[in-house]
């Protein structure tokens, strides 16, 4: 295990949408060092099966444990869904994904115990939020709803375009029928759609963004191991980023996000692995 508190934290999602999450770690953990990797070669996972999405985060792991990151966050719901539980199991060091602390607040947060969850197909189609949920109240009605449409209308930027109102209606429709009134966007790129969000579901459904919980779990979990970084020296641009194909293209949407000049991406070959 790394004993080393000053060692960056690892975060890996299936292109630029961790970079939602790795923004709220930035905003919430300011003194901690970051490598992301976005595996843009291999985008989406919301499709793709298991198996890959295993071997993918496997891959993408021992790239990071060569970086010698202190902790891993999934930052990709579809890889917490699918593979979580299955690479911690090798693991020696602390590794959460962004469901389980999604779940854990849209339990607290619903009122008349009726959840809504958004995700891709593989998110929806795994149960994972319903069964983290059941897991604390069985009682909870949980609707899920794979809104694929979602993501590629982030990454062209369409993000209060009417067009994305429009599918955002469809998607919402089935939800507000059922009477949810909390919504748990499960999906790393759905939190940038929460204005849209909110216009069609009005003030009164709780909008869930598992990546803050995820950050909030972090700082915790880093403190209770001791693994919590005391502070980096304010000269130093603590963050650096990777992927596996089209580093120009995900520097320039990382920069529409974060509010730091990301100034350059490194490309690797992620199959080496
Ligand atoms: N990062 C994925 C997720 O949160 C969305 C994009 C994809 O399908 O790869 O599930």
């Amino acid at each position: 295990m790394s004993e080393n508190r000053e060692a960056p934290i690892g975060v890996f999602d299936s292109g630029v949408g961790g970079l939602t999450v790795a923004r709220e770690i930035m905003r919430n953990l300011p003194s901690e060092r970051i490598v992301y990797f976005g595996d843009t070669a291999r985008v989406p996972y919301g499709s793709k099966s298991r198996e890959s999405i295993i071997r993918f985060s496997r891959q993408i792991i021992h790239f990071l444990q060569e970086e010698h990151v202190k902790a891993i966050v999934v930052a990709c719901n579809t890889a917490s869904a699918y593979a979580l539980d299955e690479v911690q199991k090798d693991l020696d060091i602390p590794i959460i994904g962004v469901v389980k602390p999604g779940a854990k607040v849209a339990v607290k947060a619903t009122r008349n115990k009726r959840i809504g969850v958004i995700g891709t197909k593989g998110t929806i189609g795994s149960n994972i939020y319903a069964d983290y949920i059941h897991e604390i109240d069985p009682e909870i009605t949980v609707v899920g709803k794979a809104c694929p449409l979602f993501v590629p209308l982030v990454e062209e930027g369409w993000l209060k375009d009417p067009v994305t109102v429009e599918v955002a209606e469809r998607y919402l429709q089935e939800l507000q029928e059922q009477d949810v009134d909390t919504l748990v966007m499960g999906c790393t790129h759905y939190p940038l759609l929460r204005s849209v969000l909110r216009e069609l579901l009005g003030e009164k459904v709780t909008l869930v963004n598992p990546a803050y919980e995820t950050a909030q779990s972090l700082k915790q979990l880093l403190k209770e191991m001791n693994l919590d970084n005391p502070g980096i020296k304010e000269e130093e641009f603590p963050y650096r980023f990777y992927v596996s194909d089209l580093a120009d293209q995900f520097t320039a949407f990382a920069n529409s996000i974060l509010p730091y000049d990301v100034s350059m991406t490194k490309k690797i070959d992620i199959e080496k692995y």
